[in-house]
């Protein structure tokens, strides 16, 4: 029922010409894998470069974040209604944003109402540091900002949401959380706590990325889990073997 879905996270990585040229490159194969749900998330001065690069294919487009408020005084961010046009997804709360740039939970709420408020669908990430994992923490901490982040959604908006559960400790290290334990913590600790607010048929419909060190090698193994959807891939979506990526995992 669930279609698979890949998506890239470039971060900030490829210039608007350099993004152009990748997906001229790559973007036909792309197009013809069939059975799964693919984006890509440029940085956001190459979202139009992007979009127009994938005009015509069923490829889209996301954008690493947006600011939690519509207009105004805030300084270095972007709004939805910019990104809008260009995009049909956004990353939310990502955990180096988090990290690095101070976003808290309220925000990653405040980021996908007013996402959804405009026709994206939010890719709202969450995920334990390790030190969180070996305090026996992980189920607190990542039903709490799921809980967070969905707060006075309504259903049906929950079950158009993208949820990518992304350890800490394995983004960009290539130390893949297991299958067993990514989809295990997916199910108890992201979709659970979505059926608890929510009900049950929200839980089933809403997709379920996993994330970190995602590569063309484990990316079948991950989609074998009943509970895992797809993936948000960093590093291995910025090759040429992005293809051979979601081609493994539809
Ligand atoms: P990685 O990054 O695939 O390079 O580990 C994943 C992410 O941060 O979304």
């Amino acid at each position: 029922m669930r279609t698979p879905f890949i998506a890239g996270n470039w971060k900030m990585n490829k210039t608007a010409v350099e993004a152009a040229a990748f997906l001229n490159e790559i973007k036909d194969e792309l197009n013809a894998i069939e059975g799964v749900d693919i984006a890509v998330c440029p940085p956001s001065i190459a979202i139009p470069a992007v979009a127009e690069a994938l005009s015509g294919t069923k490829i889209g487009v996301g954008a690493q974040n947006i600011c939690g408020a519509e207009s105004g005084a805030y300084t270095g961010e972007l709004a939805a209604n910019m990104v809008a046009p260009f995009c049909q997804y956004v990353i939310i709360g990502h955990s180096e944003r988090r990290a690095y740039f101070g976003v808290v939970d309220s925000w990653v709420n405040a980021k996908a109402k007013i996402a959804l408020a405009h026709g994206l669908t939010p890719i709202i990430c969450c995920g334990e540091s390790l030190e969180q994992n070996e305090a026996g923490e992980t189920q607190a901490f990542v039903s709490g900002q799921v809980k967070a982040a969905l707060d006075g959604l309504t259903a049906e908006q929950v079950a158009s949401c993208v949820i990518a559960y992304e350890p800490i400790r394995a983004i960009g290290t290539g130390k893949s959380a297991s299958v067993e334990q990514a989809g295990g913590i997916i199910h108890d600790s992201v979709r659970v706590p979505i059926a608890e607010m929510f009900g049950d048929e929200t839980a089933q419909a809403v997709r379920i990325q996993y994330g970190g060190s995602v590569k063309e090698g484990n990316i079948a193994a991950y989609m074998s889990h009943p509970d895992i959807d797809g993936a948000l891939v960093g590093g291995a979506a910025l090759k040429a073997g992005f293809v051979q990526l979601v081609a493994n995992a539809a």
